[in-house]
């Protein structure tokens, strides 16, 4: 990079797509990246009113956040959110890939529908989204985001598809790390507990706080918080699964 574009690339705003941004820890991530002053593209698949209130919030904070739809399962949808966002904006800086399946079937039970929809979501869509948006990602010096699990390396009974999905975007994010650096950083972020479950009771909560190290389960926010870190202030990692987990996989 030239002296004249390191400064332009240092002044003109930063842009980043969050895939999943209508909720729960996509929202807090879009929501952080506004405050950091970034245009915010907001990927949603079904929660239309839930991206809706996220460009609200961010909006109130004088910010600026556009909508985009995709059902990531399927390729051509992949293919369709990259067309739309490439011509929305110049630039891209940042590319979160947060949308995610996580529901449980039985290991006899899982059949290969179940099994592809998981893959197709959780590792084929960030595969798609980070090789359509290269070039975008290339000339911003720009970094690539994936949310992954702690529960790719301690799985969880009855998750065998979506633990295996997420173990393999470990294996992708460190792919890239290795292939696209020193243009492109690539950084895993394998959350414990920060967003419980639809449904989860408030005794399941206290069983599960009671097994963390911290005695709690993180928030949102904790996730977010990282990533703008990762993106802002730490531009020597690169390739790292970063666990936010209060300590959890550290004990069996
Ligand atoms: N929550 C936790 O404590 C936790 C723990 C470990 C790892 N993680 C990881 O952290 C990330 C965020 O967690 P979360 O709990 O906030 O996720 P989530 O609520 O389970 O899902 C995030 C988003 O995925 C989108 N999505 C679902 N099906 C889709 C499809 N077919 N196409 C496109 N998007 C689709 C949904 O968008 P719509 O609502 O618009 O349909 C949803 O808002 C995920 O990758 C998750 O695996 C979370």
């Amino acid at each position: 990079m030239s002296q004249a574009q390191e400064t332009h690339s240092k002044t003109r705003r930063k842009i980043a797509l969050v895939t999943g941004a209508g909720a729960r820890v996509g929202q807090a991530i879009a929501v952080e990246l506004a405050r950091a002053k970034f245009h915010v593209c907001l990927h949603y698949h079904q929660n239309k009113s839930g991206a809706q209130d996220t460009q609200k919030y961010i909006e109130d904070l004088g910010g600026t956040a556009q909508l985009f739809q995709a059902d990531l399962r399927q390729a051509s949808a992949c293919q369709d959110l990259i067309r739309q966002v490439s011509l929305a904006v110049e630039h891209l800086d940042l590319l979160v890939n947060n949308a995610s399946l996580f529901s449980p079937v039985a290991f006899e039970q899982l059949d290969l529908t179940v099994w592809q929809e998981m893959f197709s979501l959780n590792l084929q869509a960030p595969f798609l989204l980070s090789q359509g948006f290269l070039n975008h990602l290339k000339q911003a010096q720009g970094l690539i985001i994936n949310l992954c699990d702690i529960g790719a390396e301690r799985p969880l009974r009855g998750y065998a598809h979506y633990s295996s999905s997420k173990a393999g975007l470990i294996g992708l994010t460190r792919a890239l790390a290795v292939e696209l650096a020193p243009a492109v950083r690539c950084v895993g972020i394998s959350p414990g507990q920060v967003a419980w479950p639809p449904g989860y009771t408030n005794a399941q909560r206290e069983k599960l706080a009671e097994r963390i190290p911290m005695k709690k389960g993180g928030t949102p926010e904790d996730i977010a918080k990282l990533v703008r870190f990762i993106m802002l202030d730490a531009p020597y990692i690169n390739g790292a699964i970063i666990p936010v987990d209060g300590g959890l996989s550290c004990r069996y």
